[in-house]
C-alpha cells in the first residue's frame, strides 16, 4: 500500500494535502515521456501519486466522451465557443472527480496539460477573448492552481514533425504551422501573466536531462512539504 506523500521509511505526510504538478507545452514537446519518467520515479521512491491528462482523462467516462468530441477530425465545423466550453467542461469534471479527490487523500497529481493549454490554443491559436477565457476558466477550476508547472517549450515545426512520427493527426494538430506558432506565443503570454511556480524547459534537451531538472524541482517541493 502507498502512503500519502510519504517517502518509504521517511516522515509521515498523511496530514498534508496533495501536490498538483502540471506539464504544459506544444505538440511533440515530450510531455508524456516526462510524465512517465516522473511517475516511475515517484513509484520507485514510494510517493502516492496519480497521472492524469486533459482533455479526456481515461479514468472518467464523461471526460473520455468529451475528448472524442473535441479531437475527432470529423467535427471540423466546431464553433470556437463550443470548443472552449467542451475543454472547460472536461476540466471541471476532471477536477471534481479525479484531481480534487486525489489531492484530498494527500496524493501527488501529475497532470498532462491544464489551463495554460486553453489560453494558448483557444486564445492564442484561435483568437478567443482572454476575458471570456478567464471568466469561464475560473468557474471551471474553482481557482485550483498547480503547485508547479513545467513548460516544455519547443519550436512548433520540429514539435509537429515529432508528433506526426508518433501518432495520427487529430483535429488540433491538423490546424497548421501558423496556428501552432500562435499557440507557442500564447503559452509565453499566459506565463508572463501567471508566471508563479513556472519552470521553463527547453524541450529539445535529451529526455534524461529534462528529467533531472524536473526531479530537482519536485524534490524541493517535497522537502518543503516534509518540513512544513
Ligand atoms: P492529446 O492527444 O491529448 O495530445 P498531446 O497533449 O500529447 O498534444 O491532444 C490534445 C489536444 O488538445 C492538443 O492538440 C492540445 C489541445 N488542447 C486545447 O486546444 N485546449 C485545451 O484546453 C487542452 C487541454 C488541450
Amino acid at each position: 500500500m502507498k502512503h500519502s506523500l510519504k517517502k518509504a521509511g521517511g516522515k509521515n505526510m498523511s496530514k498534508q494535502k496533495g501536490l498538483f504538478v502540471v506539464f504544459e507545452g506544444g505538440e511533440g514537446s515530450g510531455k508524456s515521456t516526462q510524465v512517465k519518467m516522473l511517475t516511475d520515479w515517484l513509484s520507485r521512491n514510494g510517493y502516492a501519486h496519480i497521472a492524469t491528462k486533459e482533455p479526456g482523462d481515461p479514468q472518467n467516462n464523461l471526460c473520455s466522451a468529451i475528448r472524442d468530441m473535441l479531437l475527432n477530425p470529423q467535427n471540423s465545423d466546431m464553433a470556437i465557443q463550443t470548443e472552449l466550453l467542451l475543454f472547460e467542461a472536461d476540466r471541471a469534471q476532471h477536477i471534481q472527480k479525479i484531481i480534487a479527490p486525489a489531492m484530498e487523500q494527500g496524493m501527488l497529481v501529475v497532470c498532462d496539460r491544464y489551463e495554460a493549454s486553453t489560453f494558448a490554443y483557444q486564445c492564442g491559436g484561435r483568437g478567443l477573448s482572454r476575458q471570456i477565457f478567464f471568466k469561464i476558466n475560473d468557474f471551471a477550476t474553482a481557482g485550483l492552481k498547480p503547485n508547479i508547472v513545467f513548460w516544455m517549450d519547443i519550436d512548433p515545426a520540429s514539435g509537429l514533425s515529432r508528433a506526426k512520427a508518433i501518432k495520427q493527426q487529430d483535429r488540433m494538430e491538423a490546424a497548421g504551422l501558423a496556428f501552432h506558432q500562435r499557440v507557442r506565443a500564447g503559452f509565453a503570454e499566459f506565463f508572463s501573466i501567471q508566471g508563479e511556480n513556472v519552470v521553463g524547459i527547453n524541450a529539445s534537451l535529451r529526455p534524461e536531462e529534462i528529467h533531472e531538472i524536473v526531479i530537482g524541482h519536485i524534490q524541493k517541493l517535497l522537502a518543503g512539504r516534509e518540513t512544513a
